[in-house]
């Protein structure tokens, strides 16, 4: 398919608005010298390629996003519809108070919500994504330290089952990230905990449950060993889809979370979304807090010892709508059933595949389980990416692959609370399928996927060799 570029022609889809005769009375220096390289195209041409691409990709629209780790779920219409509101798209962070009083009291009740539901005494929503709130939550951590003359805690403990973004968000928050290994069972080894705690720990990050898809069943002990410690217990939220509504974090020992608005509290976050990440805290890390707050609607307030900012105003202001929208919606009764429900179904699927699939942990799941390839790819050389590839022919998204990193050949399974038996057992079936042509043909599986738009991919050649920008031919 051609790039919106190559299909661009030379005045084309130029001439619905007459040269604009107003004289331009900027200052000279912000002026461009040159006009913006655009595409020139009819709105028609335009449409088509678009809609076009749109048909290349899937999304949840489309059929199962099994995509561990992500909670692709359906996301009501409702939701969309309300942050489509002109009173919400119209407005700007810079009104006068007064005349923004409904935006910022929407902002105060999900804040009010979202303690509710984790334990937590404040939240900021300045974070515009999961990496972002841990990020925010770390520079908390470390101001309360530092605030106390602790300077000499400097390590950020972080099991080797976490997702990737925790070491990151630690080492840019300027701590030395520390591993931690897991156990057996797929749990926080405790004697390892215990070996690299001391007096230069500043805390640690856990996601419960965790990214094989199990709640760790030490989860006092973890917290009550850093606390005697000294140190500070950081909840990476974005499983919190698995225990919203039945277990918060904060009554389980920890003092600063950030949750995936854009995950649990719906908004469609492929291919990059928008997002939401609002970092939470007890109450006596809520003056480090960023950004400003009001809640009088009157006038904004910025926390007595603020880190600053870490964007505008409220973060992805929308995003905070559609989930408030979304709790709404689900009410007190809603909250837990949906995390009752994911649970159910990824157990569901669990069972009905882990005689020929292996699961990595084998256990009761919650929301998502780990399956590996390890053995069938030892027996019949087809591995983690082939039958992630062999589910494109059978319009089903893959699963998120290789990762945790603890898990080789690792599949790992969300299929997510909106998904009907119906859909549970299509999938099901389609993944007994490939297993049957892995032992009959694994060549068909091999050379999968036959259907898509785009075939195999070199993924060596795309990772060395990536080609971030368009070439115009100069
Ligand atoms: C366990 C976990 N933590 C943190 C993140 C980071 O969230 P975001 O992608 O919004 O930055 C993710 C995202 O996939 C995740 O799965």
């Amino acid at each position: 398919m051609k790039l919106i570029f190559e299909k661009s022609i030379p005045g084309r889809g130029q001439d619905i608005f007459p040269i604009c005769d107003v004289p331009i009375c900027l200052p000279k220096a912000p002026h461009r010298n040159t006009k913006p390289r655009l595409p020139e195209i009819s709105e028609n041409e335009m449409g088509r390629h678009y809609t076009s691409l749109a048909k290349r990709a899937h999304g949840v629209n489309d059929g199962f996003y099994p995509l561990g780790s992500c909670t692709m779920k359906h996301n009501p219409k409702i939701n969309e519809a309300m942050a489509s509101l002109p009173g919400f798209v119209n407005i700007h962070p810079l009104q006068p108070p007064h005349t923004v009083v409904g935006a910022n009291e929407i902002i105060t009740e999900l804040e009010n919500f979202l303690c509710e539901i984790t334990g937590m005494d404040a939240i900021t929503f300045q974070p515009a994504a999961g990496a972002q709130g841990e990020f925010t939550g770390l520079l908390l951590i470390k101001a309360y330290l530092q605030d106390k003359g602790e300077f000499e805690r400097n390590e950020i403990l972080v099991p080797d089952s976490a997702h990737g973004t925790n070491p990151a968000s630690a080492t840019m928050a300027g701590f030395k990230s520390i591993t931690i290994k897991s156990d057996a069972f797929g749990m926080v080894d405790l004697d390892d905990l215990k070996s690299h705690l001391g007096p230069k720990t500043a805390g640690l990050m856990l996601t419960n449950p965790n990214t094989v898809g199990l709640f760790d069943t030490h989860i006092m002990d973890i917290t009550r060993l850093v606390h005697e410690a000294g140190g500070l217990c950081y909840y990476d939220g974005a499983n919190l889809n698995a225990v919203m509504g039945i277990v918060r974090p904060a009554d389980i020992g920890f003092d600063v979370i950030h949750m995936n608005l854009h995950k649990t509290f719906s908004t469609p976050h492929g291919g990059g979304g928008p997002g939401s990440g609002p970092c939470g805290c007890k109450s006596f890390l809520s003056p480090y807090l960023p950004g400003l707050t009001c809640k009088d609607g009157k006038t904004y307030t910025r926390a007595e010892k603020s880190i600053g900012n870490l964007t505008g105003f409220y973060g992805n202001f929308l995003v905070n709508i559609k989930a408030f929208t979304y709790i709404l919606t689900l009410g007190s009764k809603g909250v837990p059933s949906v995390a009752k429900n994911a649970v159910l179904n990824a157990n569901y699927m669990q069972e009905k595949l882990k005689d020929i699939y292996p699961v990595a942990f084998d256990t009761t799941c919650m929301h998502e389980f780990v399956i590996s390839l390890q053995a069938i790819h030892n027996e019949k050389n087809i591995s983690a990416l082939d039958v992630a590839k062999a589910l494109l022919d059978h319009g089903m998204h893959p699963p998120t692959m290789y990762f945790p990193l603890i898990v080789d050949e690792a599949l790992m399974i969300e299929p997510t609370e909106t998904e009907s038996r119906e859909t549970l057992d299509d999938a099901i079936e389609v993944f007994r399928d490939i297993y049957k042509m892995i032992i009959e043909s694994p060549e068909i599986v091999a050379a999968s996927p036959q259907t898509t738009p785009v075939l195999r991919l070199d993924e060596v050649k795309a990772a060395r060799e990536p080609k971030l920008k368009y070439n115009f031919g100069e």
